[in-house]
């Protein structure tokens, strides 16, 4: 039986569309980009280049091909200009919105530019998308917005109060886009990426996330730290699942609209397990890693155990994750080892 991605890919396929993928330098944004490319939709990028880099794109590049590349156009530009996201929508059809600053401890450390920029930015956005009358408009909720509620698995609906200034802009970004909808009949959906990780996703910094964090260290023969005891958990998601997520979202029916969802795996894996996969898997990709890790404290603003229930995603986007985080990884390493020795 064909699945309900394969059709909207084939429906895609036979009539290209035209989509806007803000955040196109960074990690979620540079492989959206190369997925719609490779489907031969024509892409408009916006990126500012805060957190993402021109190497994201050229990589993409490399990797499409020139006749694809045709069909993409990059504007430099930042969100919280209306101007810029007003240029940026116009023809478009489908809108993806990824950029902002993520990260828990950066916000922590700067709570007004991540306010400027994942709340001042995307509601520049959905007043520039609704104005240009787009078709769809998918954004980057997280999974962040669970914050302090115990449940597990995590449901839609039921979510506690946010531990961090990210967590409030990600869940203001989820209350915009439910008025835009209730006030100007706009279709918006927000996807709650939980963990996600793969390829391009960033190694360096002091905001890097886990995986491509200890990938790093373990490749550069480095100490790998642990916060707190190790038992931690996340629903760590594979790129293509959230790929597929933001295709699906975007030719939704109408149930499938003015909703937000979780993206994930539905797996639970603790820290401690993740450090003996990683270990295990760059194992087998020719790099050996020795060391013990070492336990530092917990970090603030963390959630303790994060796993998403995606029955709500499965049932009205049809959305079938085809990566668990061992399948995932085992794709990514390779990327790291070439990006990282
Ligand atoms: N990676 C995850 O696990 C995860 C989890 C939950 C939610 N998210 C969300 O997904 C989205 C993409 O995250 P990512 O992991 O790819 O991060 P990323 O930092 O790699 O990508 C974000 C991109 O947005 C761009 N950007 C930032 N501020 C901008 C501005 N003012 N104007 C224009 N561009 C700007 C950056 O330069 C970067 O290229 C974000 O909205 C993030 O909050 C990510």
């Amino acid at each position: 039986m064909t699945s309900r991605y394969e059709s909207v890919l084939a429906e895609l396929r036979a009539q290209p569309r035209t989509w806007l993928v803000t955040g196109c330098a960074g990690f979620i944004g540079s492989n959206l980009l190369e997925a719609l490319l490779g489907l031969d939709q024509a892409v408009v990028g916006l990126d500012d280049f805060s957190t993402g880099y021109q190497r994201n794109l050229d990589e993409v590049e490399s990797r499409v091909g020139p006749a694809r590349w045709a069909r993409f156009r990059f504007i430099e530009g930042d969100i919280r200009d209306l101007d810029t996201c007003r240029q940026a929508v116009k023809g478009v059809r489908h809108v993806l919105h990824q950029a902002a600053l993520g990260s828990v401890p950066r916000s922590l450390h700067d709570p007004l530019t991540t306010n400027a920029v994942n709340v001042g930015g995307q509601l520049n956005m959905l007043v520039a998308a609704r104005d240009a009358q787009v078709e769809s408009f998918v954004y980057a909720a997280s999974s962040s917005t669970y914050g302090d509620h115990p449940g597990l698995p995590k449901v839609e609906d039921q979510i506690g109060k946010p531990l961090s200034p990210y967590a409030v802009t990600k869940y203001v970004n989820e209350l915009y886009a439910d008025v835009f909808a209730r006030a100007y009949g706009f279709k918006a959906v927000g996807l709650r990426y939980f963990n996600v990780f793969g390829q391009r996703q960033d190694p360096d910094g002091a905001y890097a996330a886990v995986i491509p964090k200890w990938v790093s260290a373990m490749i550069r023969d480095q100490e790998v730290v642990i916060n707190g005891d190790g038992e931690t958990s996340r629903d760590f998601c594979y790129i293509d699942n959230v790929v597929q997520a933001n295709v699906l979202a975007s030719l939704a029916g109408p149930e499938g609209v003015n909703q937000v969802y979780n993206v994930a795996f539905n797996a639970r894996t603790s820290l401690n397990q993740l450090f003996e996969l990683l270990r295990d898997i760059l194992g087998r990709n020719g790099v050996a890693y020795a060391r013990a890790p070492r336990h530092g404290d917990f970090r603030a603003g963390d959630v303790r155990h994060s796993q998403a229930d995606i029955a709500k995603a499965r049932g009205l986007l049809g959305y079938d994750p085809q990566f668990d985080i061992l399948r995932g990884l085992e794709v990514a390493m390779p990327w790291y080892v070439r990006f990282l020795r």
